[in-house]
């Protein structure tokens, strides 16, 4: 299965020239066989950046109309962006994302023909199996077998982002079995084998590889170590 390194930039950087700059290093070293690299800048540097796979951090749970400050997910997939983020743990714990939020935009990025990246994860002390099947079998109803080839998951505990804190390969594999279990008795085994699932949490260039090898992930999703051309270019090649 090829690997998918996911660069998510959140609120950064400030100027178009930095996102040049740091979108320019990438494209020009961040290239391995049998891995794709999605960049998901903010929105405004979108239309601007070229040569990689493009995905965004968000999309509006309305598809057109009278929604003031929203952007939808036709709006993305006619600018040939590939990908969106749902359900990042940033967007439901400071925009208050419900799973049925979450459930309405991926259904939504579905239809536009939009790939999900659907980011799922347990705060500190939450006891993980039950939070990660009451999050996914709530962001995934209603979705059909077949539109599963287009959902990756993405487990990040809530207390490793951001926080230097990251999860245990032996735990990361727990969750990862977890989530399988969900998706088989959802979608059966087919599906639940071929969906793939990322690792998030305070990715680094030291503890990537490890995390490829044993932590049973098909990637990666970085937030801080991809603002960093050098650090991330390094996670890159260390999928190889
Ligand atoms: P981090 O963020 O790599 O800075 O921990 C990951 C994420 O929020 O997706």
């Amino acid at each position: 299965m090829e690997k998918l390194i996911v660069a998510n930039w959140k609120l950064n950087p400030i100027t178009f020239k930095e996102a040049k700059d740091l979108f320019g290093a990438v494209k020009k070293h961040a290239k391995v066989k049998n891995t794709q690299v999605v960049i998901c800048p903010p929105f405004v540097y979108l239309p601007l950046l070229k040569g990689l796979s493009l995905g965004s951090q968000n999309i509006s749970s309305e598809q057109k109309g009278a929604f003031t400050g929203e952007i939808s997910a036709l709006q993305l997939k006619d600018l040939n962006i590939e990908y969106v983020i749902i359900g990042h743990s940033e967007r439901r714990k400071h925009f208050s994302e419900t799973n049925e939020t979450v459930n309405k935009k991926i259904k939504m990025a579905l239809e536009a023909g939009l790939k999900v990246i659907f980011c799922i994860g347990e705060n500190e002390g939450e006891e993980k199996n039950t939070i990660l099947q009451n999050q996914i079998t709530k962001g995934l109803a209603d979705v059909l077998p077949a539109q599963m080839e287009q959902v990756v998951i993405a487990y990040e505990p809530v207390w490793a982002i951001g926080t230097g804190k990251n999860c245990s390969t032996e735990e990361t594999k727990s969750a990862v079995e977890s989530i399988k279990n969900t998706l088989i008795s959802l979608y059966g085994s087919q599906i639940a084998e071929n969906t793939r699932i990322l690792y998030g949490g305070s990715v680094n260039s030291t503890n990537s590889a490890e995390y490829l090898k044993n932590g049973e992930v098909n990637g990666l999703l970085i937030g801080g170590a991809s603002l960093k051309p050098d650090e991330f270019i390094a996670i890159v090649k260390s999928t190889e």
